[in-house]
């Protein structure tokens, strides 16, 4: 048994893995669920420079740890570590959940899942299939997003980024389907577009607003941001007010961290709108 939010000598530690830590709102997310559950846990961040990373990683057998979260920069690094990796890390080459589990280090990348399943919580009825999709932005989110949606049947993904190159290594890597589109033309992209995601930095809170005319997208187009602070970007603003159903960047946060607390802990949690609030109100 746990005291109110707490925990004994006997629980499972887990945590998370960037550099700097300090910001990540993964901590919040698990010892929210493990009170919620009466789990006798605990969710540290550590903060890991990416120059002794993998050393360290492969002390969590060692040290007794059940597993950690990677975030930026160590995500790669994770990789790196690993005894075994499921086929989204592998794919990705990235790890954002590592599981010990007798004593192997086993690596997941959850971020394509999470992005998945949030999209399909605010709009159940999505089909990945229905059209081309439009992605702003060729940086590790945007990665992720790619290799979900080919996977979940998108017919044609287009990206625009402000450096070329990016968008043209993602095409090399994932394929014909991915099809890059030069930044200036990212407005033009949107004619039969059924789903616009921005994963860029811009529109967050201290960066430069995004600018896209949403003149051309469908009115039927869901605009996705996975920007989450602010929650409502002005691209989320502008989207609700010609009509377009919105989803915000929160939901994808919330849904990458489910598989990790399922196997640390032992039980699967549910992302509601008292754990959203919870994290919410700590923006
Ligand atoms: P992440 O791994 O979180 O996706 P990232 O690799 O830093 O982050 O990628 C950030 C994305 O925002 C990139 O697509 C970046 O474009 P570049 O590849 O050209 O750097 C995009 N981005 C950041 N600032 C931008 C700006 N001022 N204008 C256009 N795109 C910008």
């Amino acid at each position: 048994m746990t005291l109110s939010g707490g925990f004994t000598g006997a629980a499972i530690v887990a945590g998370i893995a960037g550099w700097p830590v300090k910001h990540s709102r993964s901590p919040r997310i698990h010892n929210y669920w493990l009170q919620q559950y009466g789990i006798d846990g605990v969710y540290v961040p550590f903060a890991l420079a990416p120059e002794t990373a993998i050393e360290a990683i492969r002390m969590l057998p060692a040290l007794g740890i059940r597993g950690m979260n990677v975030t930026v920069p160590n995500k790669e690094k994770a990789y790196k570590a690993m005894d075994e990796v499921d086929r989204w890390a592998e794919r990705l080459k990235a790890v954002n959940t590592i599981v010990v589990r007798d004593g192997v280090l086993h690596g997941a990348n959850t971020d394509a899942f999470g992005f998945l399943e949030s999209l399909r919580e605010a709009q159940p009825d999505w089909q990945a299939d229905a059209g081309p999709v439009v992605i702003l932005g060729a940086g590790g989110a945007s990665r992720a997003i790619v290799a979900g949606l080919l996977d979940a049947g998108a017919p044609e993904i287009r990206i625009a980024n402000r450096t070329p190159e990016r968008s043209d290594a993602i095409r090399d890597e994932f394929g014909s389907l991915v099809r890059p589109v030069p930044w200036e033309r990212r407005a033009d992209a949107l004619g039969d577009a059924t789903l616009l995601v921005n994963t860029t930095s811009l529109g967050m809170e201290g960066q430069p607003a995004l600018e896209i005319d949403l003149a051309k997208l469908p009115a039927t187009s869901m605009v996705y941001d996975i920007v989450y602070v602010p929650l409502e970007t002005p691209l989320l603003a502008a989207a609700q007010a010609r009509g377009n159903p919105a989803v915000d960047g929160l939901g994808m946060l919330l849904h990458q961290a489910r598989p990790g607390f399922r196997e640390w802990f032992g039980t699967d949690p549910v992302v509601d709108q008292a754990l959203r609030d919870h994290v919410l109100a700590a923006l």
